[in-house]
C-alpha cells in the first residue's frame, strides 16, 4: 500500500483543504498531512482520526502577489522547514503537494529526499490570481520536478498549459462528494429556519469565504433589485486575512439600508442544513472559479443554482448539468435571473431535482478516490520477489 506525505499551507479549511480531507480519508493508515499553520482545518483531520503534524510555527511571508524580492527573502524561513520536510518524507513513498507553498517546500523536500512529487493544483494560474512570479514559480517547478499535476477542472489545467505547464504531466480529478451527506431531515430545517428568523422569506444563500474575488458585493448589489421578501445569508468568514472586504460588505449593507435583508453568519460547519433553509443559492465569483465545491454542494442538497459563467462552473453546465449562469461582475444580470427563479418557481425546483441526481452520479467520491488511486498507483514501491522470504511452509518428508 502506497504512503503518502499530503502537505498543504494552511490551518484554515477552505475548499482545498476539505478536498484533501475526502483524498486523505482513504490512507488514514498510511499517510500524515503536514500543515504550515495551526488551526480548525487541523481539528478536521484529527477529527477524522488522520495523523496530522503542524511543521511551521510561523506563517511563510509570501502570498499570492508576492514578487522575486520577498520570495527570496523567505528563504531562511523555508530551508529549515525543507529540511524537515524531507525527514519526513523517508517514511512515504510520495510527497503530494495541496498548495503553492506545499509546492514549493514539497519540491525542495523531494530533490534533497528523491521521492516523487505530485502536485494537486486547485488554482486558475491567470494574472487574475497569481503575480507572474508565482505563475512562472508554480509551473517552473511543475515542470521540472513533479511527476503528476492533478487539476480540479478542465479550466484550471487549460490555465496550468497556457502558463507553459508542461500538458503531458497534468491530469484532470474533479472533487468528490458523498451525496448522502447532503440530505437533511425537514424538522431540522424549518427549526432552523425559525431560529434565523426566517420563516415566510425567500431566502438566498451564499456559501463562500468572504473574499473580493468571490463577489459577495455583487449578490448585495443585485438585492436592491429584489422583491422585499428575499433575505441574503452569507455564510463564509474571511479566512486569508481579507478583514476590509467584510468590513466594505458591511458597510455596503448599511449604505444601501439592507440591515433587515441580510445575515452574515460567519464560518460555519453546519453547512447542509443551512443550504436546505436556501430556496436559491448563488455563486458570484468575479474571476474564474477553480471548481467551486459550493456549487455541487448545493446542487446536491437539491437546491437551485445561479452560478458565474466562468471557470469549472462552466464545465458543469458543458456537461448537460442543467442550471443558471450569469456573467461575473454583473448585478443587473444576477438580479434578472433572481427574479425569474422566484417567479418560475416549479420549473425551477424541477431542474434542481434533476440537477441533484446528475451530480450524485457524476461528483461520487468513491470515483474520485479510485481516479485518484489510480493516478498514484505508479508510485507504489515495487516488491522485488526475489528478495522475499519464501513463506511457504517446508515439507517434513
Ligand atoms: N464552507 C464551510 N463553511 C462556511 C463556508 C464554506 O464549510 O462557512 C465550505 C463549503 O461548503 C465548501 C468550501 O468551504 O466545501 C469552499 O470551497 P469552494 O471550492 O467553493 O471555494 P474555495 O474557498 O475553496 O475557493
Ligand atoms: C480552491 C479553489 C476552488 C476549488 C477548491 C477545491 O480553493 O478556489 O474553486 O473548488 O480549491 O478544489
Amino acid at each position: 500500500m502506497i504512503k503518502i506525505l499530503f502537505l498543504d499551507q494552511s490551518g484554515q479549511p477552505a475548499g482545498a483543504e476539505l478536498c484533501l480531507l475526502d483524498i486523505a480519508k482513504a490512507y488514514r493508515d498510511q499517510c500524515l498531512v503536514g500543515l504550515f499553520a495551526d488551526g480548525l482545518f487541523r481539528q478536521l483531520l484529527e477529527e477524522n482520526q488522520i495523523p496530522v503534524q503542524v511543521l511551521a510555527t510561523q506563517a511563510i511571508a509570501v502570498h499570492k502577489g508576492s514578487g522575486w524580492l520577498q520570495g527570496l527573502s523567505s528563504l531562511r524561513q523555508l530551508l529549515p522547514l525543507a529540511i524537515r520536510v524531507a525527514q519526513l518524507s523517508h517514511h512515504y513513498d510520495v510527497i503530494y503537494a495541496n498548495t503553492q507553498k506545499a509546492m514549493v517546500i514539497g519540491t525542495l523536500a523531494s530533490i534533497l529526499s528523491r521521492r516523487p512529487l505530485v502536485y494537486h493544483l486547485h488554482d486558475i494560474l491567470s494574472a487574475d490570481h497569481f503575480s507572474s512570479t508565482n505563475r512562472w514559480l508554480a509551473v517552473t517547478l511543475a515542470n521540472h520536478y513533479a511527476s503528476l499535476v492533478i487539476t480540479v477542472s478542465q479550466a484550471t489545467q487549460a490555465a496550468f498549459i497556457a502558463a507553459g505547464g508542461r500538458p503531458e504531466l497534468s491530469e484532470v480529478v474533479y472533487n468528490g462528494f458523498d451525496p448522502q451527506v447532503y440530505h437533511c431531515d425537514r424538522t431540522q430545517v424549518d427549526t432552523l429556519k425559525q431560529q434565523l428568523g426566517l420563516t415566510g422569506r425567500f431566502v438566498i444563500g451564499h456559501f463562500s469565504r468572504l473574499s473580493p474575488w468571490k463577489g459577495q458585493h455583487i449578490l448585495l448589489e443585485a438585492l436592491e433589485s429584489c422583491s422585499e421578501e428575499v433575505t441574503v445569508l452569507l455564510v463564509g468568514d474571511a479566512l486569508f486575512g481579507e478583514q476590509e472586504y467584510v468590513q466594505s460588505l458591511q458597510t455596503q449593507v448599511i449604505e444601501r439600508g439592507l440591515q433587515n435583508r441580510v445575515q452574515f453568519l460567519g464560518f460555519r460547519s453546519d453547512i447542509v442544513p443551512l443550504m436546505h433553509v436556501c430556496d436559491l443559492i448563488t455563486h458570484t465569483s468575479i474571476a474564474p472559479e477553480p471548481f467551486g465545491r459550493v456549487i455541487v454542494e448545493a446542487m446536491l442538497c437539491g437546491r437551485p443554482v445561479i452560478a458565474t459563467q466562468a471557470g469549472g462552473a462552466l464545465e458543469l453546465s458543458n456537461a448537460g448539468i442543467p442550471y443558471w449562469l450569469v456573467p461575473p461582475g454583473n448585478p443587473t444580470d444576477l438580479a434578472i435571473a433572481i427574479n425569474q427563479c422566484q417567479a418560475e418557481w416549479a420549473q425551477v425546483s424541477a431542474i434542481a431535482q434533476q440537477a441533484q441526481l446528475e451530480v450524485s452520479r457524476r461528483f461520487h467520491i468513491d470515483t474520485i478516490r479510485q481516479q485518484i488511486a489510480q493516478l498514484l498507483h505508479r508510485f507504489e514501491p515495487v516488491i522485488d520477489a526475489s528478495k522475499t522470504r519464501s513463506t511457504k511452509p517446508v515439507s517434513a518428508s
